[in-house]
């Protein structure tokens, strides 16, 4: 089976393809490495002990992401190129709109002309806006929220959009994955959240101050209504996540229809839980210090996953401890990332 992995040389697209080689697939990626590295995709073949196909082409090409379908006999598509962050959103939302929301539409009108219809798409749990306290844990039959940006809305809107051509065209397999929050690297240390700038999450923040990159952890709030004051996330190893899509293609083609799905854990780890996990992976206690809330921050929340157990016959394997062991082992052996 032959996938196209769009975006497939970013952080969770590189170990998407990790799992799909590793699964026998024949992997094509198309990225234009706006925000990743071609030396990625070489360590993907390093660990897969496999090779893949690379078009460097962005996805706003309409001719480039023809020319891919032209030439190859696509089966199905992971689409998880696009932009995705969130400060950036909210000051240029005309570029997050057109490329999120564009970039979907080349990719779904070149697959409708060569007739591919199993889609997979990278969504987040942004879609549910900001819930209430008995919404939590998520479902994936609440209804979607309210979101607080741009980037936000780009992810809601391409879930209907995906939905509205499930229903035009009930041969549209569309599973709509919603990521909680993605950590940890590869356990080989080859592939990993290359941050560029200024992290803004959490995770890649943590790891430059173990480090020595920067001089302290800022927790953003320590006022909210959770056991420690600090806010609470549903944190998944990035390589459950990407085996989540190999058991979504499984479903494409054994159930298929349209798919809704939250990929989390299930379970909750304020911002001082991840600090002290991280302190056990990296074995030296980190810096931090309390500010004021992020705006458009949620107090907690996390996912109910029993869909994804009884649908994809998937659960994340990982727990927190190896999550920080995995992020550290990455950090350590690439200070600079891919650079
Ligand atoms: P990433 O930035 O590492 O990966 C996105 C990839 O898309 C990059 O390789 C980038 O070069 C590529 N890309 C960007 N614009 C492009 C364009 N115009 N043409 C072609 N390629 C382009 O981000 P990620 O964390 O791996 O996220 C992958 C997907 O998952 C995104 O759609 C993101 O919104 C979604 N998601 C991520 C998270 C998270 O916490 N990381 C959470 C929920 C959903
Ligand atoms: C953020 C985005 C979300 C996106 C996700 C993955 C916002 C409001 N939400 O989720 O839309 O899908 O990233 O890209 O930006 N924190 C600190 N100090 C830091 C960084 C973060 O205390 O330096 C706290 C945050 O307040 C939050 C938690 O750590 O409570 C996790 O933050 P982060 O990693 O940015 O993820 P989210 O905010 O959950």
């Amino acid at each position: 089976m032959k996938i196209l992995v769009t975006g497939g040389a970013g952080y969770i697209g590189s170990h998407i393809c990790v799992e799909l080689l590793q699964a026998g697939m024949e992997v094509i990626v198309l990225d234009n490495l706006y925000n990743a590295s071609r030396k990625a995709l070489e360590r993907v073949k390093q660990i897969s002990g496999r090779t893949l196909t690379f078009y460097q082409i962005d996805i706003m090409d309409k001719a480039g992401v023809r020319n891919i379908f032209d030439r190859e006999s696509i089966d199905c598509v992971i689409h998880a190129a696009g932009l995705k962050a969130v400060g950036e959103s909210v000051e240029n939302p005309m570029k997050y709109y057109r490329t999120n929301l564009g970039g979907l539409l080349n990719v779904t009108e070149e697959m409708q002309r060569h007739g591919v219809k199993n889609i997979i798409f990278s969504s987040s749990a942004t879609v549910y806006g900001d819930p209430e306290p008995d919404q939590i844990p998520l479902k994936e039959d609440f209804p979607k929220g309210t979101c607080s940006n741009p980037y936000g809305w780009t992810k809601w809107m391409q879930e209907q959009i995906l939905t509205d051509i499930h229903m035009a065209d009930p041969e549209w397999n569309a599973a709509l994955l919603r990521y909680f929050n993605p950590i940890g690297a590869h356990e080989s240390g080859l592939i990993g959240e290359d941050q560029r700038g200024i992290p803004a999450n959490l995770l890649p923040y943590i790891s430059q101050v173990a480090i020595g990159k920067r001089p302290y952890i800022q927790v953003f709030g320590s006022d909210y209504p959770t056991p420690d004051g600090t806010a609470v996330r549903d944190y998944i190893h990035v390589t459950d996540l990407a085996r989540g899509h190999v058991k979504a293609i499984d479903w494409l083609y054994n159930k298929g229809g349209l798919l809704i799905c939250n990929l989390g854990t299930g379970r909750g780890y304020s911002v001082l839980e991840i600090i002290h996990a991280f302190e056990k992976a990296c074995g030296k206690e980190l810096p931090y210090k309390f500010t004021s809330r992020r705006g458009g921050d949620i107090a907690a929340y996390y996912a109910d996953c029993s869909k994804a157990a009884r649908e994809l016959s998937w659960t994340a394997e990982y727990g927190i401890e190896e999550m920080c062991r995995d992020s550290w082992n990455w950090q350590r052996k690439n200070p600079d990332g891919y650079q």
